[in-house]
């Protein structure tokens, strides 16, 4: 058997997108290694997001190359949206023996069958049909408590600054009697989560079946499942999602609701489809129907254009809603974008670099009140395994999404435990047993 090494980068998505090659490769005589030094075939799953992003993988590239040169027949493969946007100047580099898009995956095995010295493989032919919706990934987490399904692929919207629609092209929805027999799948094994992926999961829609319609399904696979989605998208995040997750205890309360901006007007050079006011309006509803519900989001400091005083219109949207956390970058610009072809990059890097850390700062204020607020609570939280920080601690994740640690001798990864919070940090809650 040859044995196949993956390195994975980016989103979710692409963690599963990884499992699912590695279920592909499996069917075609590969096994899986977590050592580069044995591996035959060596392949990052990149992503281009941003471009610091991209600058690490051309880093493992090269390091890459070390094994290639070292021994013999050792094949470099490129999996994912950089292999979708770099294509052929990939094989250029002369560093390069295979190119795989996120959508040409199920070719992985003719292509590096076919690589050889000299002759490089390329497949980045985007799909309107794939799901990959027959493959059961080879799940690579540890714990074996949480499962990542795709439900859907590819991305619709236009947001000038995003490179997503590129890589992954149009957006399509996973039939949903796959999805859900995976969920079942899962739970037989022993997960005791789930986490639904799609760029926009609201916009999911097959057959009759909406995004409510189909979390409605998952939850039912079991009330010992857990139920987690991302990434909400706030122009179509709908009431009826809203009411579905509240009707279901094992729908985990929490939303990751990208808002990228508090100004309307950069709102609408990032065509993203709602105001700062529909922004609010969400986050009202959400709290006024789950007032427990953990809120997370994203953000861009220094898009094209941006003044102070739009900087301040973000600053005074995370003062307002308070998320629990936030990832927080500063603009990338992406070539072929609308943004890259129409608006100049024309905030000075050391502005958008301030800006961000004045994001950042009040964000972490923000954060610890966040969790300042939940001490003296009960969670009911699922064991995902021994803390990092010490081995006669464990750790999981209250059903709002924070990582909750306690004293614990007696369970195991898997396992419902109800904690009381004692203290706090900005990202984690401190525990005892109830
Ligand atoms: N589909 C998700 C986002 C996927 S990309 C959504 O619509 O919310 C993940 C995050 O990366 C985005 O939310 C955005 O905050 C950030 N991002 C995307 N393109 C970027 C760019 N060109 N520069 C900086 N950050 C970017
Ligand atoms: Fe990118 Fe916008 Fe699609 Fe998210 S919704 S992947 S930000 S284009
Ligand atoms: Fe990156 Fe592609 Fe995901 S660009 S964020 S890996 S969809």
């Amino acid at each position: 058997m040859k044995k196949v090494y993956i390195e994975t980068y980016g989103c979710q998505m692409n963690v599963n997108d990884t499992e699912v090659v590695f279920a592909i490769l499996a069917g075609h005589g590969y096994a899986r290694t977590e050592d580069i030094t044995e591996a035959d075939v060596i392949m990052a799953n990149t992503c281009s997001v941003r471009d610091n992003a991209e600058q690490r993988i051309w880093g493992r590239i090269d390091q890459f190359n070390i094994q290639r040169k070292a021994r013999q027949g050792v094949i470099v493969g490129i999996l994912g949206c950089m292999a979708e946007r770099l294509k052929e100047a990939l094989l250029e580099s002369g560093k390069v023996d295979v190119v795989a898009g996120p959508d040409a995956y199920r070719s992985l095995p003719a292509l590096l069958e076919a690589a050889a010295p000299g002759k490089p493989q390329i497949d980045v032919l985007l799909s309107r049909e794939e799901t990959y919706g027959d493959i059961a990934p080879v799940r690579t987490d540890s714990n074996g408590v949480s499962a990542f399904i795709s439900i859907m692929r590819g991305c619709n919207n236009v947001c000038s600054y995003c490179v997503v629609p590129f890589t992954r092209g149009a957006e399509r929805s996973r039939d949903y009697h796959s999805i859900v027999r995976e969920a079942c799948d899962c739970f037989e094994k022993g997960y005791k989560e789930v986490t639904l992926l799609g760029q926009n999961v609201d916009s999911y829609s097959y057959e009759d079946v909406n995004f409510a319609g189909l979390l409605a399904m998952v939850a039912q696979v079991s009330p010992e499942l857990r139920v987690r989605f991302s990434t909400s998208n706030p122009q179509d995040i709908s009431d009826e999602v809203i009411y579905t997750m509240s009707c279901y205890d094992n729908i985990c309360r929490h939303i990751h609701l990208p808002v990228q901006s508090g100004s309307n007007r950069i709102l609408e050079k990032m065509r993203r489809r709602y105001t700062r006011e529909w922004y609010m309006d969400r986050v009202r509803k959400i709290r006024s129907v789950m007032p427990d519900c953990g809120l997370t989001t994203d953000v861009i400091a220094g898009f094209c254009s941006e003044t102070e005083e739009d900087h301040q219109q973000t600053l005074s949207l995370f003062e307002k809603v308070g998320f629990d956390t936030a990832f927080m970058f500063y603009y990338s610009e992406r070539p072929g974008t609308l943004a890259a072809r129409k608006y100049p990059d024309d905030v000075p890097l050391d502005v958008k670099t301030k800006r961000l850390n004045e994001i950042i700062e009040l964000q972490g204020r923000m954060s610890l009140k966040s969790y300042r607020a939940d001490i003296g609570k009960t969670f009911r939280v699922l064991v995902e395994g021994p803390s990092k920080k010490s081995a006669s601690e464990l750790c999981g994740r209250a059903s709002n999404n924070k990582m909750c640690v306690w004293p614990d001798s007696v369970h195991k990864a898997g396992d419902y435990v109800d904690v009381v919070v004692t203290d706090c940090t900005s990202a984690t809650l401190i525990c005892k047993l109830k």
